[in-house]
């Protein structure tokens, strides 16, 4: 190794909050290291105590820890995990958070609200992140939130690639519609990468109400499959009037494809109880046993992990993360 290609950091080091242990193991074995051994205690004041089992100074280190349920829980242990890590001396701490909550709170669209996801972001950096990496966040101004550099991944080339390869010859007339016109541009770069026609459901959320109303379909499903395309399914009430309402307009199949399966109170029922063939989504939130098995077979979950592991290999080896995505 010559003088200029002097490694600055030690080896990589994982760790994992609780909040996704499957996928962290995934991403483990991908990386080809183990997870580091840590406590989490929480004391009966919800107080959270990390403690790490071996030292981290001068490594290059990871912390896998997604913020979904219990989102403020998980929120404060990857902002201690990620303390503990700096107070310890890592020479590189990178935050991996597949999927970062509070992203619809991304503007003042409203007097006298908040740009939570802003806060979050100050945090982690407080916190002792140097780096972060997520996956398709819900706003692309996520990333001007942060003022630490960070590897924004999508998960498109990983959903193209399931409907091309597993679904393309059972689909008739297959058309892509986006359930609300936020997704639209990524619903478009959707149906291109399938080669299908896009349609999109104009939405409406009255005031700060969780319920949504799918109000007008814009193109034509009529005699159509129809694959439902969102970043996230929360309540499902989107997802259900989309459903709903292109079934209204003549579709024949419907699928549905969301990349963080929030899933959250009734949804999974509410959700399996509609005439979609198939859910296709990622693990960048854990869906529980009780809810999964609702779906049966409908249920198909497509992991991040490997794409995750080869951009914790390629950031800690100082190589490209564009050229995954052929960029
Ligand atoms: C909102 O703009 C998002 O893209 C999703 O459409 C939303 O999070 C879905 O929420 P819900 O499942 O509660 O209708």
């Amino acid at each position: 190794m010559s003088q200029h290609e002097m490694k600055i950091f030690g080896g990589i080091k994982l760790y994992a909050g609780t909040s996704c242990p499957e996928l962290a193991d995934k991403i483990a074995d991908y990386v080809g290291e183990p997870l580091c051994g840590r406590d989490v205690i929480e004391f009966p004041n919800e107080n959270i105590l990390v403690k790490l089992h071996t030292s981290v100074r001068g490594q290059d280190v990871y912390v896998i820890q997604t913020t979904s349920s219990p989102v403020h829980r998980n929120i404060m242990e990857l902002l201690i995990l990620l303390q503990t890590l700096k107070l310890d001396s890592a020479a590189r701490i990178t935050a991996v958070v597949p999927y970062l909550s509070y992203g619809r709170s991304d503007k003042k669209d409203q007097p006298r609200v908040p740009i939570t996801s802003r806060l979050v972001a100050d945090m982690i950096e407080v916190a002792g992140a140097d780096r972060y990496i997520t996956l398709d966040p819900h706003a692309g101004q996520v990333q001007g939130f942060f003022s630490i550099p960070g590897d924004i991944l999508t998960t498109l080339h990983m959903l193209i690639d399931y409907v091309n390869q597993k679904l393309r010859n059972q689909l008739h007339k297959p058309v892509v519609v986006s359930v609300d016109l936020g997704y639209a541009k990524k619903g478009r770069n959707f149906a291109a990468g399938i080669d299908a026609p896009i349609a999109f459901i104009e939405k409406r959320r009255v005031a700060n109400d969780a319920k949504a109303e799918a109000l007008t379909l814009i193109g034509d499903v009529d005699d159509h499959d129809v694959i439902l395309v969102d970043d996230e399914i929360d309540t499902g009430g989107s997802i259900a009037q989309a459903v709903n309402l292109v079934k209204k307009e003549g579709a024949r199949q419907v699928y549905v494809m969301c990349v963080h399966p929030l899933m959250s109170g009734e949804a999974a029922r509410n959700l399996a109880a509609l005439p979609v063939a198939e859910f296709i989504t990622t693990d960048t939130v854990p869906i529980p046993t009780e809810k999964s098995v609702l779906f049966g077979k409908r249920l198909k979950v497509l992991s991040i992990a490997p794409l995750l592991g080869e951009v914790i290999c390629r950031a800690h080896d100082g190589r490209s993360v564009g050229e995954l995505f052929n960029e």
